[in-house]
């Protein structure tokens, strides 16, 4: 049977009370009491009750505990999800910086790889205003040129075909515009809504709220143009970072001018070099033809008359004069042979192949020549392609040591190839000497590319190649 601790209590306004104490299961220590006033104690079905009580109680209590804890342990869930949504959302933004990055750096790199590879300004102006419009959403890609008329021309463009600035147009620099402020100052610029801005560029903008970047293109000392990005403003975007990103374009495209210029000036330079040796060549065989060989000719014709008219006494007087005679056409042979050297007559005369032939027939090192075209080129190729051949047979004679040499010259799908190939010890070196540097130069001036390989034991070939354009051979065209 149930009982419970006896006690007395003191309750206040009733004095000393007996009381009953019954232990609670929960929490842990606690315990139920009850106080009566008046002498009775509980009776024996009133403790019973008690306990039940007590038992309630305990029940009551721990379910409340555990509500208290599941509260407790929600809020902390609660406040741990909205930390992993804050750090979710910080792992996305950095993921989608990093992802815009890449894509930033991608587009650089292709643009690089091709300013590199020394491709046309134009093909690189094309690309950048491609890749502006593909990198953080940006709608429009422009590359400009100011002119000096304090006017812009559009050397590039992409996006879509409603804003009406074609490729070619030219747009006065008046009133305010990204490019019109990149233009006074030389520096990157932006306009955050076009239309807050007057002047016929921003006249000319479709009329929703468009914004614009742009960085200088400059090239030296000289601001060349601008490269632009133009888009419906971005909530959040960083303008500085966007003129950042352009401004990386636009200083890709300087180096893409600069070099075409500098290829330019050395092409031109290598053309007037060559052109000028090729003068004095030319020079030097007149002279040679026209003044000392014509000397020559007549003093062996002195000579033989000489012969004709020598007394019979002395006797060695004919033998000498005779022996001065083939000595003289010697000479002659030797001069005619230098001259041809020089100059190759035969070439503007018999053409290519005709040239060629002469100078694998002279060959101490036995050649063989395939010419696979028949009608001439233009001289332009003719002569530097001579002029490879020549050489080139002479290294084989000096340097290869080889026991033939191979010449094929064609000429498919526009472009001319001449290759000379030995079967010698190889090792070439462009820089040890003056021959095949001189080739370079004279093949690029030309506009065509000369390449060499010639791995140690394994032979030499050169070959050059060479882009015919519209031009027309010299003059016959044999079917
Ligand atoms: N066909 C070849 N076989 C082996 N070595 C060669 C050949 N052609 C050129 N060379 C080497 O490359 C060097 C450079 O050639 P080149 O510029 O024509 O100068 P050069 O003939 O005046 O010495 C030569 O000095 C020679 O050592
Ligand atoms: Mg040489």
């Amino acid at each position: 049977m149930a009982t419970g601790r006896r006690t007395e209590l003191t309750v206040p306004g009733s004095g000393s009370c007996p009381a009953t104490v019954v232990p609670l299961e929960h929490p842990a220590g606690s315990h139920l009491v009850v106080a009566r006033s008046g002498p009775d104690a509980l009776s024996v079905d009133e403790v019973g009750l008690l306990h039940a009580m007590a038992r309630v109680s305990s029940m009551t209590l721990r379910m409340l505990s555990l509500l208290d804890e599941e509260r407790a342990l929600r809020t902390e869930s609660q406040r741990q999800s909205a930390e992993n949504a804050r750090l979710l959302a910080t792992l996305t933004e950095h993921q989608e910086l990093l992802e815009r990055l890449a894509v930033e750096q991608a587009a650089l790199r292709r643009v690089a790889t091709l300013v590199a590879k020394g491709e046309r300004p134009e093909v690189i102006f094309a690309l950048v205003a491609q890749e502006i419009a593909r990198i953080s959403n940006v709608e429009h890609g422009f590359v400009v040129r100011f002119e000096d008329d304090a006017t812009l021309t559009i050397v590039a463009k992409s996006g879509s075909p409603e804003m009406p600035m074609p490729v070619g147009s030219r747009w006065p620099l008046d009133g305010d515009s990204v490019a019109a402020r990149v233009y006074r100052t030389g520096r990157p610029a932006h306009v955050d809504d076009y239309r807050d801005v007057t002047g016929t560029i921003a006249a000319a903008m479709p009329s929703v709220a468009f914004s614009s970047v742009g960085a200088p293109i400059v090239i030296g000392e000289r601001l060349w143009g601008a490269a632009t990005a133009t888009s419906v403003p971005q909530p959040g975007a960083s303008a500085a970072d966007a003129e950042g990103r352009v401004a990386q374009f636009a200083d890709l495209i300087a180096i893409a001018i600069s070099n075409a210029d500098a290829r330019a000036q050395l092409t031109a330079s290598r053309a007037r070099v060559v052109a000028a040796a090729d003068e004095a060549r030319r020079r030097l065989e007149r002279n040679l033809h026209d003044g000392i060989q014509q000397g020559l000719v007549s003093l062996a014709l002195g000579l033989r008359e000489a012969e004709s008219m020598a007394p019979a006494d002395p006797p060695e007087l004919p033998v000498v004069i005779s022996r001065l005679v083939d000595g003289l056409s010697g000479v002659m042979d030797e001069l005619r042979e230098i001259s041809r050297g020089l100059h190759p007559a035969m070439l503007s005369e018999g053409g290519l192949e005709f040239a060629l032939r002469s100078l694998a027939r002279r060959s101490a090192v036995p050649a063989t020549l395939t010419v696979r075209f028949t009608r001439r080129l233009p001289q332009r190729v003719e002569v530097p392609a001579y002029y490879v051949v020549s050489e080139a047979l002479t290294n084989v004679v000096k340097h290869a040591r080889a026991s033939g040499v191979d010449i094929d010259v064609d000429a498919t799908n526009g472009v001319v190839r001449v290759s000379v190939r030995d079967d010698g010890v190889g090792g070439a070196d462009i820089r040890r000497g003056s021959g095949l540097i001189g080739l370079v130069d004279r093949v690029e001036a030309a506009g065509g590319a000369f390449t060499i390989s010639s791995p140690p034991g394994k032979g030499t070939a050169v070959l050059a190649t060479f882009v015919l354009g519209d031009e027309v051979g010299a003059d016959v065209v044999s079917p």
